[in-house]
Protein backbone atom coordinates (compact mmCIF):
# COMPACT_ATOMS: atom_id res chain seq x y z
CA UNK A 1 0.00 0.00 0.00
CA UNK A 2 1.12 3.48 -0.76
CA UNK A 3 -1.22 5.85 1.07
CA UNK A 4 -0.90 9.32 1.30
CA UNK A 5 -2.66 11.74 3.60
CA UNK A 6 -5.14 14.95 2.06
CA UNK A 7 -5.34 17.73 5.28
CA UNK A 8 -8.33 19.63 4.18
CA UNK A 9 -7.68 23.85 5.05
CA UNK A 10 -9.26 25.30 2.88
CA UNK A 11 -13.16 26.49 4.65
CA UNK A 12 -13.88 29.66 5.44
CA UNK A 13 -15.13 28.64 9.52
CA UNK A 14 -18.91 30.94 8.48
CA UNK A 15 -19.82 29.48 11.84
CA UNK A 16 -16.94 30.51 13.86
CA UNK A 17 -17.21 34.19 11.68
CA UNK A 18 -20.90 34.65 12.66
CA UNK A 19 -19.57 34.16 16.20
CA UNK A 20 -16.87 36.92 15.54
CA UNK A 21 -13.49 34.72 15.16
CA UNK A 22 -11.68 36.57 11.98
CA UNK A 23 -9.67 33.50 11.01
CA UNK A 24 -10.73 30.63 9.49
CA UNK A 25 -10.46 28.13 12.42
CA UNK A 26 -7.62 25.60 10.75
CA UNK A 27 -5.07 29.12 10.65
CA UNK A 28 -5.73 29.25 14.71
CA UNK A 29 -2.66 29.06 16.35
CA UNK A 30 -2.11 26.85 19.16
CA UNK A 31 1.04 25.72 20.64
CA UNK A 32 3.24 27.19 18.61
CA UNK A 33 1.66 26.64 14.68
CA UNK A 34 -1.52 26.82 13.00
CA UNK A 35 -3.93 24.44 14.05
CA UNK A 36 -3.45 22.17 10.67
CA UNK A 37 0.00 22.18 11.34
CA UNK A 38 -1.40 19.57 14.18
CA UNK A 39 -3.09 16.90 11.90
CA UNK A 40 0.23 17.14 9.70
CA UNK A 41 2.42 16.19 12.67
CA UNK A 42 -0.09 12.98 13.20
CA UNK A 43 -0.41 11.91 9.85
CA UNK A 44 3.71 12.14 9.72
CA UNK A 45 4.37 9.59 12.46
CA UNK A 46 1.87 7.15 10.96
CA UNK A 47 4.40 4.72 9.31
CA UNK A 48 2.50 4.07 5.97
CA UNK A 49 1.42 7.63 5.43
CA UNK A 50 4.19 8.51 3.00
CA UNK A 51 3.34 12.24 2.06
CA UNK A 52 0.73 14.56 2.28
CA UNK A 53 -1.19 17.33 0.36
CA UNK A 54 -2.31 20.35 2.15
CA UNK A 55 -5.50 22.20 1.02
CA UNK A 56 -5.86 26.15 1.32
CA UNK A 57 -7.46 28.53 0.18
CA UNK A 58 -6.75 29.84 -2.68
CA UNK A 59 -5.68 33.83 -1.32
CA UNK A 60 -3.67 31.98 1.25
CA UNK A 61 -2.10 29.13 -0.98
CA UNK A 62 1.29 31.26 -1.00
CA UNK A 63 1.68 32.79 2.43
CA UNK A 64 0.83 28.84 3.98
CA UNK A 65 3.39 26.98 1.72
CA UNK A 66 5.68 30.28 3.24
CA UNK A 67 4.80 29.36 6.57
CA UNK A 68 4.75 25.28 6.44
CA UNK A 69 8.57 25.37 4.75
CA UNK A 70 9.36 27.20 7.80
CA UNK A 71 7.54 24.32 9.93
CA UNK A 72 9.08 21.50 8.34
CA UNK A 73 12.87 23.42 8.41
CA UNK A 74 12.36 23.54 12.23
CA UNK A 75 10.54 20.41 12.50
CA UNK A 76 11.01 18.56 10.22
CA UNK A 77 7.63 16.21 9.21
CA UNK A 78 9.87 13.61 7.70
CA UNK A 79 7.25 13.17 4.74
CA UNK A 80 7.19 14.87 1.51
CA UNK A 81 4.24 17.43 1.02
CA UNK A 82 2.66 19.41 -1.70
CA UNK A 83 0.44 22.35 -1.01
CA UNK A 84 -2.77 23.34 -3.25
CA UNK A 85 -5.71 25.67 -3.63
CA UNK A 86 -9.14 24.04 -2.20
CA UNK A 87 -12.64 24.90 -4.03
CA UNK A 88 -15.92 26.20 -2.85
CA UNK A 89 -17.06 23.15 -1.38
CA UNK A 90 -15.34 20.49 0.82
CA UNK A 91 -16.21 18.02 -1.64
CA UNK A 92 -14.04 20.35 -4.46
CA UNK A 93 -11.24 20.68 -2.07
CA UNK A 94 -10.75 17.02 -2.11
CA UNK A 95 -11.05 16.62 -5.47
CA UNK A 96 -8.36 19.32 -5.82
CA UNK A 97 -6.44 17.39 -3.34
CA UNK A 98 -7.04 14.04 -5.52
CA UNK A 99 -5.63 16.13 -8.26
CA UNK A 100 -2.22 16.69 -6.23
CA UNK A 101 -1.36 12.75 -5.30
CA UNK A 102 1.50 11.21 -7.15
CA UNK A 103 1.27 8.69 -9.33
CA UNK A 104 2.50 5.84 -7.34
CA UNK A 105 -0.13 6.58 -4.65
CA UNK A 106 -2.83 4.10 -4.28
CA UNK A 107 -4.65 4.93 -0.66
CA UNK A 108 -5.23 8.12 0.57
CA UNK A 109 -6.58 9.10 4.21
CA UNK A 110 -9.28 12.26 3.66
CA UNK A 111 -8.95 14.80 6.75
CA UNK A 112 -10.69 17.40 8.20
CA UNK A 113 -7.85 20.10 9.46
CA UNK A 114 -10.56 21.48 12.19
CA UNK A 115 -10.53 17.73 13.77
CA UNK A 116 -6.93 18.35 15.39
CA UNK A 117 -7.25 15.45 17.79
CA UNK A 118 -7.26 12.15 15.58
CA UNK A 119 -3.96 9.85 16.70
CA UNK A 120 -1.84 7.95 14.71
CA UNK A 121 -3.78 4.92 16.00
CA UNK A 122 -6.78 5.66 14.47
CA UNK A 123 -5.40 6.69 10.96
CA UNK A 124 -3.69 2.97 11.92
CA UNK A 125 -6.95 1.38 12.43
CA UNK A 126 -8.53 3.09 9.42
CA UNK A 127 -5.54 1.44 6.67
CA UNK A 128 -5.69 -2.04 8.40
CA UNK A 129 -9.18 -2.12 7.34
CA UNK A 130 -8.17 -0.63 3.71
CA UNK A 131 -5.25 -3.05 3.73
CA UNK A 132 -7.90 -5.81 4.71
CA UNK A 133 -9.86 -4.93 1.37
CA UNK A 134 -12.13 -2.45 1.92
CA UNK A 135 -12.59 0.43 -0.70
CA UNK A 136 -13.91 2.75 1.56
CA UNK A 137 -13.40 3.59 5.36
CA UNK A 138 -14.90 5.53 7.63
CA UNK A 139 -14.45 5.96 11.66
CA UNK A 140 -17.69 6.04 13.81
CA UNK A 141 -18.86 6.38 17.80
CA UNK A 142 -22.41 5.28 18.96
CA UNK A 143 -24.70 8.00 19.08
CA UNK A 144 -25.95 8.75 22.47
CA UNK A 145 -28.95 11.10 21.46
CA UNK A 146 -31.98 10.02 20.26
CA UNK A 147 -31.89 11.37 16.98
CA UNK A 148 -35.27 12.32 15.11
CA UNK A 149 -36.38 13.22 11.54
CA UNK A 150 -38.29 16.06 11.06
CA UNK A 151 -39.73 18.24 8.63
CA UNK A 152 -41.00 21.96 9.53
CA UNK A 153 -40.36 21.33 13.06
CA UNK A 154 -42.38 18.46 13.09
CA UNK A 155 -40.86 14.91 14.08
CA UNK A 156 -41.29 12.77 11.12
CA UNK A 157 -39.46 9.75 11.85
CA UNK A 158 -37.26 7.91 14.35
CA UNK A 159 -34.45 5.83 13.78
CA UNK A 160 -33.02 2.71 15.71
CA UNK A 161 -30.50 4.37 17.46
CA UNK A 162 -28.88 1.44 17.51
CA UNK A 163 -27.81 1.43 13.81
CA UNK A 164 -26.24 5.05 13.92
CA UNK A 165 -22.95 6.15 14.36
CA UNK A 166 -21.54 9.70 14.40
CA UNK A 167 -18.62 9.71 11.58
CA UNK A 168 -15.55 11.06 11.84
CA UNK A 169 -12.06 11.65 9.83
CA UNK A 170 -9.69 10.12 9.03
CA UNK A 171 -11.36 8.72 5.98
CA UNK A 172 -9.54 6.06 4.42
CA UNK A 173 -10.17 5.30 0.26
CA UNK A 174 -8.81 2.85 -2.02
CA UNK A 175 -7.64 5.95 -4.50
CA UNK A 176 -9.26 4.09 -7.90
CA UNK A 177 -12.61 4.04 -6.12
CA UNK A 178 -12.75 7.69 -4.67
CA UNK A 179 -11.22 9.22 -8.31
CA UNK A 180 -13.95 6.87 -9.91
CA UNK A 181 -16.68 8.35 -6.99
CA UNK A 182 -15.94 11.77 -7.64
CA UNK A 183 -15.98 11.66 -11.46
CA UNK A 184 -19.31 10.31 -11.13
CA UNK A 185 -20.34 12.96 -8.46
CA UNK A 186 -19.08 15.64 -11.29
CA UNK A 187 -21.06 13.90 -14.02
CA UNK A 188 -24.35 13.69 -12.17
CA UNK A 189 -23.75 16.68 -9.72
CA UNK A 190 -24.20 15.26 -6.22
CA UNK A 191 -23.16 17.38 -3.56
CA UNK A 192 -22.37 15.07 -0.34
CA UNK A 193 -20.71 16.15 2.90
CA UNK A 194 -18.06 13.61 3.27
CA UNK A 195 -16.58 11.25 0.55
CA UNK A 196 -17.66 7.85 2.47
CA UNK A 197 -21.69 9.43 0.77
CA UNK A 198 -20.07 9.50 -2.90
CA UNK A 199 -18.99 5.57 -2.61
CA UNK A 200 -22.20 4.42 -0.98
CA UNK A 201 -23.87 6.60 -3.75
CA UNK A 202 -22.04 4.18 -6.27
CA UNK A 203 -22.85 1.08 -4.48
CA UNK A 204 -19.34 0.25 -2.95
CA UNK A 205 -19.16 -0.85 0.28
CA UNK A 206 -17.93 1.14 3.34
CA UNK A 207 -16.68 -0.22 6.31
CA UNK A 208 -16.83 1.80 9.89
CA UNK A 209 -14.10 1.41 12.27
CA UNK A 210 -14.15 2.78 16.44
CA UNK A 211 -13.93 6.17 16.30
CA UNK A 212 -12.52 8.45 19.10
CA UNK A 213 -14.65 10.57 21.02
CA UNK A 214 -12.27 12.93 21.78
CA UNK A 215 -11.72 13.83 17.68
CA UNK A 216 -14.34 16.19 17.59
CA UNK A 217 -14.17 18.54 14.74
CA UNK A 218 -13.98 22.26 15.74
CA UNK A 219 -17.13 24.16 14.40
CA UNK A 220 -18.93 26.39 16.92
CA UNK A 221 -17.28 29.03 19.20
CA UNK A 222 -18.10 26.68 22.49
CA UNK A 223 -15.40 23.88 20.87
CA UNK A 224 -12.92 26.49 21.05
CA UNK A 225 -12.95 25.56 24.70
CA UNK A 226 -11.53 21.91 23.48
CA UNK A 227 -7.72 23.58 22.06
CA UNK A 228 -7.80 25.70 25.21
CA UNK A 229 -7.62 22.42 27.68
CA UNK A 230 -5.78 20.51 25.26
CA UNK A 231 -3.26 23.23 25.52
CA UNK A 232 -2.13 22.72 29.13
CA UNK A 233 -1.99 18.90 28.28
CA UNK A 234 1.16 17.07 27.58
CA UNK A 235 1.16 16.44 23.99
CA UNK A 236 3.69 15.26 21.44
CA UNK A 237 3.87 17.46 18.79
N1 LIG B 1 -13.04 22.53 3.94
C1 LIG B 1 -12.28 22.70 2.78
N2 LIG B 1 -12.82 23.33 1.69
C2 LIG B 1 -14.08 23.81 1.73
C3 LIG B 1 -14.88 23.64 2.90
C4 LIG B 1 -14.32 22.98 3.99
O1 LIG B 1 -11.13 22.26 2.76
N3 LIG B 1 -14.55 24.43 0.66
C5 LIG B 1 -12.42 21.90 5.12
C6 LIG B 1 -12.39 22.81 6.34
O2 LIG B 1 -11.23 23.64 6.31
C7 LIG B 1 -12.41 21.83 7.48
C8 LIG B 1 -13.13 20.61 6.92
O3 LIG B 1 -13.20 20.78 5.50
O4 LIG B 1 -11.12 21.44 7.89
C9 LIG B 1 -14.52 20.40 7.51
O5 LIG B 1 -15.36 21.48 7.14
P1 LIG B 1 -16.18 22.40 8.14
O6 LIG B 1 -16.01 21.95 9.54
O7 LIG B 1 -17.53 22.56 7.58
O8 LIG B 1 -15.32 23.76 8.02
P2 LIG B 1 -15.73 25.11 7.29
O9 LIG B 1 -16.43 24.80 6.02
O10 LIG B 1 -14.49 25.93 7.24
O11 LIG B 1 -16.70 25.78 8.36
P3 LIG B 1 -18.21 26.29 8.10
O12 LIG B 1 -18.96 25.10 7.55
O13 LIG B 1 -18.66 26.72 9.45
O14 LIG B 1 -18.09 27.40 7.12
MG1 LIG C 1 -18.33 23.75 6.04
Amino acid sequence: MHAWAIVLAAGSGTRLAAAGLSTAKQFIQHRGAPLYWRSARTFAAVARVRGLVFVFPQDRLEAERERLTTLDAGRALGVPWRAVAGGALRQDSVAAGLAALPHECDAVLVHDAARPFATAALSNAVLDALAAGAPGVVPGVAVTDTIKQTDNGVVTHTPDRSGLVAVQTPQGFALSALRDAHERARAEGWTVTDDAALLERCGLAVRVVAGEVANAKITTPEDLAMLEDADTAHAPW
